[in-house]
């Protein structure tokens, strides 16, 4: 008999070590998980992704899938790539995207209905009237909304509609053929079509107070007034360690936004440190700090619930391709390790 006990004694005893050791384990996990640590402070963390590198790069989804709840297509779902000719609607790659989302638990952010870059040829080279480019307008977003209706519940319906000086609106041919009514017709046309999903409008340069923020946010209040259905802001914040976005603006412009009844989201966070100085150890440092201080304004906001990265990895950064120089703008590096940046991020997310 006391065999057997002593037996019985030793596998609870084993047992015990087991799920101690299992249990150990997930909260170790849990503590260097970007996405399980946002949860837990109530905001969703994500980022920009690449469909042609999500299908070779195995690092890259294992980063994807560990440390982000959101994905947004990085080009794939862009007026151009879906639309490439009139009326022929291409949804492979982006529905690939959407796919790999849904398989991992991911919320995917819809990016853009409505921009003046990546259009296809047909639409910038036609000589359309006014009410020709309207319909255009509301077929494109009709039928792409449409495509991911349930799929899809936060969209990026206008991007980079205010001039970069915010004394106007940004000279496009949606503002050139139609005025400046496109933008209102966009909501409305997405509205219709997914009374569901969140609306918003994205932009860059207007995360602090300041001209440009001033004009978004007229724009927006204007919008509103006019019970326009627009639920958000996206504030791209593309910065850099040289002059890094002032804190206290930004939490006021965010303030100033929810006041409105507005919600406001990180969209495409990246801070570049090519335009800095010191060493690069000394540059990452400063960069870790513009990720730490952002994600902290975010978690402060009564109205920030989503922050996204432009990007995986430094590797597949579109920043060194547009300066046509080297930098280093994401929290992992270009071999997927962990940087400062992802450290800082880890940290403020932990504190209560
Ligand atoms: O995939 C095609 C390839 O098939 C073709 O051979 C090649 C020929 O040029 O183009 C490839 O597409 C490129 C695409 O990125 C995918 O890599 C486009 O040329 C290129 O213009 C496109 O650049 C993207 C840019 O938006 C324009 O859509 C960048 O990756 C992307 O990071 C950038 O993201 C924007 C946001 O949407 C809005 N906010 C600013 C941000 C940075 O500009």
């Amino acid at each position: 008999m006391n065999k057997i006990r002593r037996f019985g004694v030793l596998m609870l005893l084993a047992l015990a070590v087991i799920f101690g050791v299992a249990f150990y384990g997930s909260t170790q996990l849990a503590n260097n998980n970007l996405r399980a640590l946002a949860k837990q402070r109530g905001i969703s963390i994500g980022t920009a992704v690449q469909m042609q590198v999500l299908r070779n790069d195995q690092s890259y989804r294992d980063l994807l899938v560990r440390h982000f709840s959101k994905v947004t297509p990085e080009y794939e779902m862009k007026f151009g790539p879906l639309q490439p000719e009139r009326d022929r609607f291409d949804f492979s790659a982006a529905d690939g995207i959407v796919a790999f989302a849904k398989e991992h638990d991911q919320e995917v952010r819809g990016h853009t209905l409505v921009w003046h870059e990546s259009l296809p040829n047909w639409l910038t080279e036609g000589k359309w009237t006014r009410d020709e480019l309207i319909t255009i307008l509301q077929q494109h977003i009709k039928t792409v909304m449409g495509h991911y209706r349930g799929q899809i519940g936060v969209w990026d319906v206008v991007n980079e509609a205010v001039a970069e000086d915010g004394n106007s609106l940004r000279d496009t041919v949606w503002l050139q053929k139609i005025g400046k009514e496109y933008i209102e017709m966009a909501f409305r046309f997405a509205h219709e079509v997914d009374p569901q999903a969140r609306l918003f409008y994205n932009d860059y340069g207007g995360e602090e107070l300041g001209k440009k923020s001033n004009a978004i946010y007229a724009l927006v209040k204007d919008l509103r007034q006019r019970n326009v259905p627009i639920d958000g802001v996206g504030m791209q914040m593309h910065v850099g360690i040289k002059n890094p976005p002032n804190l206290e603006k930004v939490a006021a412009n965010f303030k100033r936004l929810n006041q409105l009844g507005m919600e406001v989201q990180v969209t495409e966070m990246d801070v570049k440190i090519s335009d800095g100085s010191g060493t690069i150890m000394q540059r990452l440092t400063a960069q870790s700090e513009v990720y730490r201080n952002m994600m902290q304004v975010c978690l402060s906001a009564q109205n920030c619930q989503g922050f996204s990265l432009w990007g995986v990895n430094d590797r597949y950064s579109w920043l060194p391709r547009f300066l046509k120089k080297p930098d280093a703008p994401l929290i992992f590096d270009e071999l997927s390790r962990p940087k400062p940046a992802y450290e800082a991020l880890l940290e403020v997310l932990k504190k209560s």
